[in-house]
């Protein structure tokens, strides 16, 4: 499993959607589907835009209480990043999260290694941060360089640092519904559906994606009996040839494979409500799974950009305050260790 700069960065976007015009691939669609839009390009956007900006707010603004909790006890909760390489992008994108950390009272501590660097090198500052008392979440930048090994950098993480929530101890929780750090971008699904008042509950979920960061842990997620959640969850994927089938029936659309345009109108049941999660990137260009013109067949659907993305973010934040928060009740007495998301 690998961790993709999800929602990190302030995209640039094509000016078009994914699939009409624009330079980037686009999906051929599903076998025996119609060729064409069923809906004109032309038509004004009727589906109500559920934006994650103010999702995010509302997350980060939580985090900043609870972070200030830490600090009037004497904590400061601290961030720790690690970067391998060079690369612009992956460099921007820490920077971000640096910015972001400082604002909410994080210390952001930092290890850059150089892009020849060894996997013993990588687990070498991994393990140090992990034995840190003073670190407790624990980031590795992807992609790392080609020859290096980012799954088992990832398994080298501390579960109780891993503020991804993508370590299979995590994941293990996750799918037996312990308590425990959650993987950042299927948790700000659920948020966004919550906060937007999309009731979830009893409904058909449809996702088209069975991945590890996004589409399988979000199926777990959504499944669990909870009133955000407690879903009929159907997953698709390229096993399922007529998978529109399903996507045509479901009350909430969910992209999770990574391919822009593959969701088009003749796909969405009229006034479903469609996320965007799948996104592929042309360099900084987004290209979004979804396209455009869903927006005249949703009733509620996420925005090009600006949805689920900086729910990502805000969860990570979530998870790093929750970290700070378990490490500082076990290191302050015979409290229980145990985590708790
Ligand atoms: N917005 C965000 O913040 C955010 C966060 C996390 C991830 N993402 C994005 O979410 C996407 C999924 O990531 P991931 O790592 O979970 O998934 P992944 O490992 O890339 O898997 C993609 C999934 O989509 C399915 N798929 C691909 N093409 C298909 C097609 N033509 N027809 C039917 N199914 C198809 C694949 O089916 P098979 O299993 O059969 O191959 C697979 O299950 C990526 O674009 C990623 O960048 C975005």
């Amino acid at each position: 499993m690998s961790q993709p700069p999800y929602g990190d960065p302030a995209p640039v976007t094509s000016g078009s959607s994914g699939s009409s015009g624009d330079a980037a691939p686009t999906a051929s669609g599903p076998s025996g589907s119609p060729a064409a839009s069923a809906v004109s390009g032309d038509a004004a956007p009727t589906a109500r835009l559920l934006p994650g900006g103010p999702v995010a707010e509302r997350i980060l603004a939580e985090v900043a209480g609870r972070v200030a909790a830490l600090v009037r006890r004497g904590v400061t909760p601290a961030l720790a990043t690690v970067l391998v390489g060079d690369d612009d992008a992956s460099a921007g994108y820490i920077r971000i999260k640096q910015r972001q950390a400082a604002e909410l009272g994080f210390a952001s501590p930092h290890a850059h290694l150089p892009a020849d660097a060894t996997q013993a090198d990588l687990h070498s500052v991994i393990e140090s941060f992990n034995a840190d008392p003073a670190v407790h979440g624990l980031l590795v930048q992807y992609p790392v360089p080609a020859h290096l090994d980012y799954d088992r950098a990832l398994m080298a993480v501390d579960p109780d640092k891993d503020v991804d929530g993508m370590h299979p101890l995590n994941m293990g929780r996750l799918a037996l519904g312990l308590p425990g750090p959650l993987p950042c971008t299927p948790a700000g699904i659920e948020e966004l559906l919550a906060h937007h008042g999309i009731p979830v509950s009893g409904r058909e979920v449809v996702i088209l994606g069975r991945g590890a960061t996004l589409g399988r842990p979000l199926a777990m997620l959504l499944g669990q009996k909870r009133p955000t959640a407690n879903a009929a969850v159907t997953v698709v994927h390229t096993g399922v040839p007529d998978w529109t089938r399903y996507t045509r029936r479901a009350d909430i659309l969910i992209a999770a494979a990574g391919v822009p345009g593959i969701i088009r109108p003749e796909h969405v049941k009229p006034g479903a409500v469609v996320i965007g999660g799948g996104v592929r990137y042309a360099g900084r260009r987004l290209l979004p799974d979804v396209d455009e013109s869903c927006a005249q067949v949703a009733g509620a659907i996420t925005p090009r950009v600006g949805g689920v993305g900086p729910t990502t973010v805000a969860m990570l934040f979530r998870n790093a305050v929750a970290a700070a928060e378990r490490a500082t009740a076990a290191a302050n007495g015979p409290g229980d260790r145990r985590i708790s998301g």
